[in-house]
């Protein structure tokens, strides 16, 4: 099984690490029986599951009730679960404590952070002191969706990039297992990837990061219409679910389903 210490060995080895989200017994159970190295049940639930706009109403009850699931579908495997919007904003002691219930709720190995500001920098090295590995998460940070005025990449200024090095280093010296790079130039996440020995997981920040990172429903081509620039579908799964459920139809229609080996 992959461990907090295959992070850095990962990144040390060249071997690139790669994480897939899941929501769910299914879709756990598939992604651990592909081999992926690591499981993010990622906030992106509330809109790919959940079907929201973004991911601000996610709580930590709904990230503990899907992180559940995905440990009984992955019971092998290194889950990552979300820290999602306001669980690590106001007080540490709550921020730990969200963290806390998550960990022992789930037997999930790490949570993961967004980061935006330094305040929250503090709330990261509570988590580590409390023995809670940490996955940070910078450049286009989903849950700043209203301060960004959209999910726009991020790193396009030199502001911006200032910014993303300096959390990063940050970051690094704080103690943080990895950290996902979303949506940025490559050359940045380049950058960072290089002056760090913390593995960098990419999402929309070229193949010069340390691993790759990509939501289960958009890598498996749920939504054919949708394409996002930064995704490949690696199935065409619309198509082929569309298929079989059009073939159920015709086949109750017709009454060829169900037949003698279908009754008892
Ligand atoms: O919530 C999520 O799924 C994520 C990934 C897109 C990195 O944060």
């Amino acid at each position: 099984m992959f461990t907090v210490d295959d992070f850095y060995k990962f990144k040390k080895s060249g071997k690139k690490i790669t994480m897939v989200t899941a929501y769910d017994y299914f879709s756990a159970k598939l992604v651990e029986e592909a081999k992926v190295d690591t499981i993010l049940v990622g906030d992106s639930l509330g809109m790919v599951f959940a079907g929201n706009p973004n991911t601000l109403g996610v709580s930590v009850d709904d990230m503990i009730y899907h992180a559940k699931a995905v440990r009984k579908g992955a019971p092998n495997s290194f889950i990552i679960v979300d820290m999602p919007y306001l669980s690590y904003h106001i007080a540490i002691t709550d921020t730990v404590k969200n963290a806390g219930r998550i960990m022992q709720q789930t037997n999930a190995n790490a949570v993961k952070v967004e980061i935006n500001n330094l305040a929250t920098l503090e709330h990261i090295k509570a988590l580590i002191a409390a023995q809670i590995p940490v996955i940070a998460h910078i450049g286009m940070t989903p849950q700043s969706v209203n301060m960004f005025g959209g999910f726009k990449a991020q790193g396009r200024d030199a502001d911006s990039v200032a910014m993303i090095l300096d959390f990063a280093h940050r970051l690094e010296e704080l103690g943080v297992m990895a950290i996902v790079l979303e949506c940025m130039p490559l050359d940045l996440a380049q950058k960072i990837t290089q002056e760090i020995n913390v593995a960098t997981i990419g999402i929309g920040a070229g193949n010069e990061c340390d691993g790759q990172v990509l939501v289960f429903y958009d890598m498996l081509g749920f939504d054919s219409k949708h394409k996002i620039k930064f995704v490949k579908h690696f199935a065409n799964a619309h198509e082929y679910l569309v298929t079989g459920l059009k073939d159920y139809v015709m086949e109750v229609r017709n009454n060829s389903f169900p037949n003698k080996e279908h009754c008892y």
